[in-house]
């Protein structure tokens, strides 16, 4: 319903003068001038330019809209880093009911003990799938994860005097969030490296270790899709020299049931619940980023913290050393009760199938789209892998971009380009493991019909996508200056 003007009037694509979404009955009791109900400059002169339609234009317009729109529910997202998995609608009926979605989050504890209880035993079950020993739910996000997480590691070395650590280690593959995180919470970043098997550089990562280091921030599986080989020299190192051990979670679909970052050697991590644990997101949210941590770091848990005793479940806000409130009330409830529900459904061993199924899915594409594309790191992978697109720019100019964009047109989600860094023309690709061999095999055959458009015919696939609605677009001012809403005067 975007306006254009004629004669300095807004004219809208669909408006018709006097057509109303409603009808009123007359009115019956006696008109009150506004201007007697309101200081005089607050009542507008003119009534506001606003289109004139039915409810059924207005229904239209949207669903219109929402077609524009791409989503796991139409089509194969292999967003590396994302896991764009299925969401079971099961979820969202539960998620619906209405002693979850209308309590009232001030409602006493005795008026709310089912949902204190969910949040108690999903603590229990995340707790048991990653070997920590008690959750937060409260952080809303991935990033928010990892903000909190660090506050509690800074809140640790407060307690015990140790002032002196003003550094965290992040390696060279790591997501932008981690470092952008550890600046936030006022420590230097020092960057590791990654050796030629794509696991954090040992030797590096001991000259950078010392007492001033308050741990390091790790991704395992890293963003390469490569399970970090020496976890537990790392760890080694990190802990002898009184440092703490940092999981970034986003990839923790890969290893669900099958190994625990707690018996790895972290101190604290990060879930991904919108990720891993099939809550719907994309689109800004909403997430939630839940927070486990070993016993030494419960003082400085935000509060309120879901307790138990006696039979009965409370929140308990008595916590002196707590780092405080990181979100209004207990967090993105919701994706809460949907990532119960999902662990419930699946029980262990399906949360084991989860992790075998999604490596198996990587590892089949990965082997399939090898000899097309080059895969700079080329051993077997967990849940997604990186390839890149140096063959094709070498020769005859096609980029990442392009061949992403021509993704598009073939009906599927573009993976993730361009990230991470330290791959040149990066295309990272996550089947996940809701995905049939019949998709794998369409994106497959898509993938290696691209590679032969760029040889034979790279103006197609520069100039790609033919087929959405809206062509190439400025990415940096779609995310710097997001054109979110309509204003009449533009
Ligand atoms: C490896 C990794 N770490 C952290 C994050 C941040 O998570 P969120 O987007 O939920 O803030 C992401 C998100 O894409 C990620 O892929």
């Amino acid at each position: 319903m975007s306006p254009v003007k004629k004669d300095s009037t807004l004219i809208f694509e669909r408006s018709t003068p006097g057509r109303r979404a409603h009808g009123l009955p007359e009115l019956d009791v006696p008109e009150v001038p506004l201007s007697t109900l309101l200081p005089t400059g607050m009542v507008r002169g003119t009534p506001p330019a606003l289109p004139e339609v039915s409810e059924l234009d207005v229904v239209r317009h949207y669903t219109h809209l929402s077609h524009r729109n791409f989503s796991i529910d139409e089509g194969f997202y292999p967003l590396g880093s994302c896991t764009m998995k299925y969401n079971p609608k099961l979820h969202e009926e539960v998620a619906r009911l209405s002693g979850f979605a209308r309590l009232h989050p001030y409602a006493p504890d005795d008026l709310a003990q089912g949902a204190l209880r969910l949040l108690w035993e999903l603590g229990e079950e995340l707790s048991e799938i990653s070997g920590m020993d008690t959750v937060t739910f409260q952080p809303a996000a991935g990033a928010h994860g990892e903000m909190t997480g660090l506050l509690l590691i800074r809140a640790y070395f407060e307690a015990r005097g140790e002032h002196q650590r003003t550094s965290i280690i992040v390696p060279d593959s790591a997501h932008g969030t981690n470092p952008a995180t550890a600046a936030m919470v006022g420590y230097k970043v020092l960057t590791v490296r990654t050796d030629p098997r794509g696991n954090v550089d040992l030797q590096q990562l001991k000259s950078l270790m010392d007492d001033t280091v308050a741990g390091v921030m790790l991704t395992n599986p890293n963003t390469l899709g490569l399970f970090e080989e020496q976890i537990d020299e790392v760890s080694e190192i990190i802990h002898r020299y009184g440092g703490q051990m940092y999981m970034d979670g986003a990839n923790f679909n890969a290893i669900l049931g099958v190994t625990r970052p707690g018996d790895q050697g972290f101190d604290v991590m990060h879930y991904n619940l919108h990720k891993t644990f099939t809550t719907p997101h994309g689109g800004g949210g909403p997430g939630a980023g839940a927070v486990g941590i070993k016993q030494h770091l419960a003082p400085y848990l935000p509060t309120p913290v879901v307790s138990h005793a006696d039979g009965r479940y409370f929140l308990d806000y008595d916590r002196p050393q707590s780092i405080g409130k990181v979100k209004a009330f207990w967090g993105n409830f919701g994706n809460l009760v949907r990532a119960y529900a999902y662990v419930r459904t699946l029980g262990a061993e399906g949360v084991r199938n989860v992790a075998e199924y999604a490596v198996l899915h990587a590892n089949y594409v990965r082997a399939r789209l090898k000899d097309t594309y080059n895969v700079k790191y080329d051993r077997i992978c967990k849940h997604e892998f990186v390839a890149d697109g140096t063959r094709q720019k070498a020769r005859n100019g096609v980029t990442t971009r392009d061949i992403a964009k021509r993704v598009l047109d073939y009906g599927f989600h573009a993976p993730t380009v361009y990230f991470p860094l330290i791959v040149e023309e990066s295309i990272m690709i996550e089947p996940t493991e809701t995905e049939s061999l019949d998709t794998l095999e369409e994106f497959i055959a898509a993938m290696i019909a691209i590679d032969k458009e760029a040889a034979e015919n790279p103006e197609l696939v520069k100039t790609a996508p033919h087929t959405t609605v809206v062509r190439r677009l400025d990415e940096v001012r779609a995310a710097r200056q997001p054109d979110l809403r309509w204003q009449a005067d533009r």
